[in-house]
């Protein structure tokens, strides 16, 4: 491999700067009413980004990913890298890995259990290394996501795989590669198949995954690896086949764009009523989210292949949502769907089938003046004429953007709190709505939380 030593422009924040939850005090303030219009930007995908890093462990050379979001979750997952010896560098949303040389097998509990996708990087330090020393990733807000299909998948693989003291310790026996295997996955699990396709693409022999999930990022996932030389086919169908190669090599490649930002910023315009244009997207992983658009009496007009225009009805009338696993109604879209129910005509009933928690935003959004009903895993939302703003608390990711979202369209000011759940998912999503119009500010009551949270950057002090 060319020996090239990566120049450090910047390095990432030490997981000891960025905000711990119940420190970050910042808040930010929406006052309702205003109606929106321009064009959104919209950042590279968050549920690529976080596995194709991992994915990067498998490369004995550089690789460069262009399109990466600025968001608290990669600078956690950079830092993850970073402390197995990996070197790093972030020039703007590109990229640069080199795991040449991996000097540790054991991921950091206290950076693991900061992020969850940090257990991506299973996969391919199995089958890079033989060995991988993995804390179990907690659970969160949202539900137990518990990584049994993982560890199944990797012991069919031919790993030895136990769990002791919290950590999830596997290796392959006497140095061997892991040995292709027919796996079915009891459910179409995103991250178990992304950690099994990673892991097969340098096994011996075929592999093949049963019930695979189908999401965009799994696709974008199997690309780059492609890109770098594995053998994939079927991504993006309920069954992949890997045929494992020895080695793969450098590439740069870059991410979809990020349907949820967009499906996002898809309701932003119709809660408040406003045209908007939105640029990139790719409109064929947002089928479901536009589908229900129309359903409420929203249009979406694709204006260019990358480029879609949402234009909201006089009115909004009520819709059934269930979330499915992909091309159903993603799961990620439901909290805030269920804001702009909260003020569509008629009587609507959401049903969440994918996590078991995923109805926390319900609470806050009622204090905001909804009119919400939880019965098991339904939602039943009876819409009102006008939602009042309050102050509220952001309890997950996608909770606080549909918080945002019906602050947009409420009487007066809302105050959100809990904003390191948004600044995990969202790359400077305050400064996207401000430039087409919306009232927001975000008031910094821990200066060094905001500016690490809403915009990771990466400074001389740590990078390699
Ligand atoms: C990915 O999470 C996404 N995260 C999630 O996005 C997304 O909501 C989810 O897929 C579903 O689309 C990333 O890609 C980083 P799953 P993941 O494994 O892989 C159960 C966001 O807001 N399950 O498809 O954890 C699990 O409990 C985040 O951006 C097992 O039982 O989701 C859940 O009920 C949130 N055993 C269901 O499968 C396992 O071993 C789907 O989970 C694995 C999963």
């Amino acid at each position: 491999m060319e020996d090239r030593t990566i120049t450090p422009s910047i390095s990432l924040p030490s997981s000891s700067s960025l905000p711990a939850p119940e420190e970050d005090k910042s808040v930010l303030q929406i006052w309702g009413g205003s109606s929106l219009q321009g064009q959104v930007k919209i950042s590279g995908a968050k549920n690529s980004a976080l596995v194709l890093m991992a994915g990067a462990l498998l490369c004995p050379d550089d690789c460069r990913l262009h399109n990466v979001p600025s968001l608290m979750d990669v600078a956690r997952m950079g830092e993850i890298l970073l402390s197995l010896g990996v070197k790093l560098e972030r020039h703007g949303d590109t990229l640069e890995i080199n795991a040449s040389h991996i000097g540790q097998s054991k991921a950091p509990y206290e950076l693991v259990s900061q992020l969850r996708a940090s257990f991506f990087i299973i996969g391919p330090m199995l089958a890079r290394l033989g060995v991988a020393r993995v804390p179990l990733p907690g659970g969160c807000a949202i539900g137990a996501r518990p990584v049994d299909l993982h560890v199944q998948g990797l012991r069919a693989l031919g790993a030895d795989v136990h769990i002791e003291h919290g950590t999830v310790h596997a290796y392959v026996r006497n140095g061997k590669r892991l040995k292709g295997a027919k796996i079915y996955l009891d459910c179409p699990s995103v991250g178990a198949t992304e950690t099994l396709m990673m892991a097969a693409t340098l096994a011996e022999g075929e592999t093949v995954i049963d019930n695979a999930a189908q999401e965009p990022e799994v696709i974008d996932l199997a690309n780059f690896c492609r890109a770098m030389g594995a053998r994939i086919r079927g991504a993006g169908t309920n069954t992949i086949v890997i045929s494992g190669v020895p080695s793969l090599h450098t590439t740069e490649y870059t991410l979809i764009p990020d349907r949820i930002e967009a499906g996002t910023f898809l309701v932003a315009g119709a809660i408040t009523h406003s045209e908007l244009s939105l640029y990139p997207v790719i409109p064929d992983h947002l089928t479901a989210v536009i589908a229900k658009l129309q359903a409420i009496g929203a249009q979406v007009i694709t204006e260019a292949p990358s480029r879609l225009r949402i234009v909201p009805g006089r009115y909004h009338t009520a819709t059934d949502i269930e979330t499915l696993p992909y091309p159903g109604f993603p799961t990620d879209m439901q909290a805030q769907f269920m804001a702009l129910l909260t003020l569509s005509e008629g009587d609507s009933v959401i049903t969440e089938t994918v996590f078991e928690n995923r109805l926390r935003h319900v609470a806050e959004l009622n204090r905001m003046g909804a009119d919400i009903r939880v019965k098991g895993n339904h939602a039943i939302v009876r819409g009102v004429p006008k939602l009042s703003g309050a102050p509220v608390v952001a309890t997950d990711l996608r909770a606080s953007a549909a918080l945002v979202l019906a602050a947009l369209a409420a009487d007066g000011m809302t105050t959100i709190q809990g904003l390191h759940h948004l600044d995990r998912g969202y790359d400077n999503l305050e400064l996207k709505l401000k430039q087409v119009g919306a009232r927001v500010n975000r008031i910094i009551d821990n200066p060094d939380a905001a500016s690490d949270a809403s915009t990771p950057t990466l400074s001389p002090s740590t990078l390699h």
